[in-house]
């Protein structure tokens, strides 16, 4: 296992609450949702009737795995960014080795247990296969990606895309681009813009659990930092706002209130229906996935879409690929 030192001034826990619940508005960034029971939860929110993502990209794998592992090319190294339980992925190991004797699979994740844990059971079902795990923030882990003889197929699924600012998205892509050589490939699972029922539905289930994946931010804070927030005293709101294409999820204050942050010597205030920003997820269309790529160096070989274009998997060469 290799462990990538975050890059970013605020990657402490403690720092971004500080900032983000000193300023107004409030936010927190999303990526502080993976704890342990955020993970857990995460997991959850992945096999629910309305979270139709996971879902619908496994079905687009199911149907399209040969044809990526084709397009990727003979010898192919993976590598995944953001792989979580790697579940997806297993289909893609298995149609690149049905093509080839072995695979070099490299996966990064901030969760280093979840790494340890997927990376043991992939080795026990797939005796060809051969893991170097990348424990860190993939946005930091790219230029650690080993070096490789033949072209690597580079992932970025789960719609994860859709959790960076747009500005974000096209600076991260083009870093990733800037580091594949013209053989390489990057695929990426957009999460399209759909009828805007369906989407609040997936980010506000009957059952409750997107308001605990949300709502256990201030349990972390809680029991990280020595916070006192009251669970009961916010809600979880999840409106999708069309003019930026995005769900945003917030926690809203049920009244006015002050919390303390023992950790950081600090008490917030909020007031009544005041929110912390916690997470945005943008819905992409045709347009916006091709003006995204483009800005960002990549150009796009192919796209497979499920038959109500809900999700897709879009495969991308780099527009100037680094020398090999
Ligand atoms: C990880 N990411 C793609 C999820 C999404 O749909 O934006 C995170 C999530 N937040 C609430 N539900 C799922």
């Amino acid at each position: 296992m290799v462990r990538v030192p975050c890059a970013s001034e605020e990657c402490g826990f403690a720092g971004a609450v500080r900032a983000g619940l000193g300023a107004r508005p409030k936010s927190l960034p999303c990526r502080f949702f993976y704890d342990d029971e955020g993970s857990r939860l995460f997991e959850e929110i992945c096999s629910l009737p309305e979270y139709y993502a996971t879902r619908t990209e496994r079905e687009i794998l199911l149907r399209a795995a040969p044809e990526i592992a084709e397009a990727a090319g003979a010898g192919t190294a993976l590598a995944e960014l953001g792989s979580g339980s790697s579940a997806k992925t297993k289909l893609l190991i298995e149609a690149l080795l049905a093509r080839q004797d072995e695979l070099h699979y490299v996966p990064i994740d901030i969760s280093t247990a979840f790494l340890e844990e997927s990376s043991r059971a992939l080795l026990g079902r797939f005796p060809r296969l051969r893991i170097t795990a990348i424990g860190g923030e993939y946005l930091d882990a790219v230029p650690h990606l080993p070096p490789r003889d033949g072209p690597l197929l580079c992932l970025f699924l789960g719609g994860n895309v859709g959790n960076l600012e747009e500005e974000e998205a096209s600076a991260f892509l083009a870093g990733v681009a800037s580091g594949l050589s013209p053989r390489d490939r990057l695929l990426v699972g957009f999460d399209r813009l759909k009828e805007r029922t369906v989407i609040e539905r997936a980010y506000d289930d009957r059952a409750g659990v997107t308001a605990a994946f949300n709502r256990n931010l201030l349990t972390r804070i809680n029991r990280e930092l020595g916070g006192e927030f009251d669970l009961d005293a916010f809600d979880h709101a999840a409106p999708f706002v069309a003019e930026r294409s995005r769900i945003e999820m917030h926690l809203v204050s049920r009244r006015p209130q002050e919390v303390r942050v023992a950790a950081l010597g600090q008490t917030f205030s909020f007031d009544r229906g005041e929110t912390i920003h916690t997470e945005n997820s943008h819905k992409y269309d045709r347009a916006g996935i091709d003006r995204l790529c483009e800005t960002a160096g990549l150009t796009v070989v192919r796209l497979w879409s499920d038959p109500r274009e809900w999700f897709s998997l879009v495969l991308l060469a780099p527009v100037r690929g680094r020398e090999a």
